[in-house]
């Protein structure tokens, strides 16, 4: 009888609710929610319903009063992201692969999120150039833009991605040389961009990359071969 009496205390939805920190945060997520069609979502956010906790919401996660991951992959959004999101400076990871989501990336989410570690963005229907404002991203390990439809040359600002480890580009529109300064890139272990309109040489500065494990060019990288002189590369 404790035991029955104990459970129904912990799975209890009013006992989960009081301990959720994250309300403060309720009005971005309801606007990222609208900007992204959230009522015909896949799993949806009760957002209408006052007593729900975001602490509950499908993919968000709550951590010492602050939201620090969203995971809405295959979820059936559609829109653009809205830039008022920026005020979860605490956010960490952002993962909304194989969805509908178009439009630019906000600027405003660069200097803002500076804790993020992880961005995914894979499988959507974005555009525009990366904002050189990401870089104020300083945490970044990971960022997946992988088939969009994002253009422009790659901004050489980024090159303050310092702790990067993997960057999957492929598939987008992006054009122009490759700026020598992402040499900078001291973390970086797996370097993907086929399927878009590089052009020019390979900067022989990137032949510091010395934890490189991956690389995939552009297939139209004029000579894309690696010079013997990235003897640092060391390709599995
Ligand atoms: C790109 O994403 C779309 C869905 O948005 C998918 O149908 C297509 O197969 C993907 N293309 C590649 C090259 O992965």
């Amino acid at each position: 009888m404790i035991i029955v009496f104990l459970c129904f205390l912990v799975l209890s939805p009013s006992v989960v609710d009081a301990q959720c920190t994250c309300e403060g945060s309720r009005q971005t997520l309801v606007d990222f929610y609208t900007a992204l069609g959230g009522a015909k979502w896949k799993q949806t956010w009760p957002v209408t319903d006052a007593s729900s906790s975001v602490c509950n919401f499908y993919g968000v996660t709550c951590t010492s009063g602050d939201i620090t991951g969203i995971d809405l992959d295959r979820n059936w959004l559609r829109g653009t992201l809205p830039a008022s999101l920026s005020s979860l400076t605490r956010l960490q990871s952002f993962s909304v692969v194989y969805n509908g989501v178009m439009g630019t990336m906000p600027a405003a989410w660069g200097a803002a999120l500076s804790s993020l570690t992880s961005l995914n963005l894979q499988d959507n229907l974005m555009t525009g150039s990366l904002p050189s404002e990401l870089a104020g991203w300083t945490s970044i390990t990971y960022v997946n833009i992988y088939n969009n439809s994002f253009s422009g040359t790659f901004p050489s600002q980024l090159s303050a991605w310092t702790t990067l480890q993997t960057i999957y580009l492929g598939y987008n529109d992006f054009s122009g040389t490759f700026p020598p300064e992402l040499s900078a890139w001291s973390s970086i272990q797996t370097f993907s961009c086929s399927g878009n309109s590089f052009t020019g040489q390979l900067p022989s500065s990137w032949s510091s990359w010395s934890k490189l494990q991956s690389f995939r060019l552009s297939e139209s990288l004029i000579g894309g071969t690696i010079p013997s002189s990235f003897s640092a590369w060391s390709l599995v």
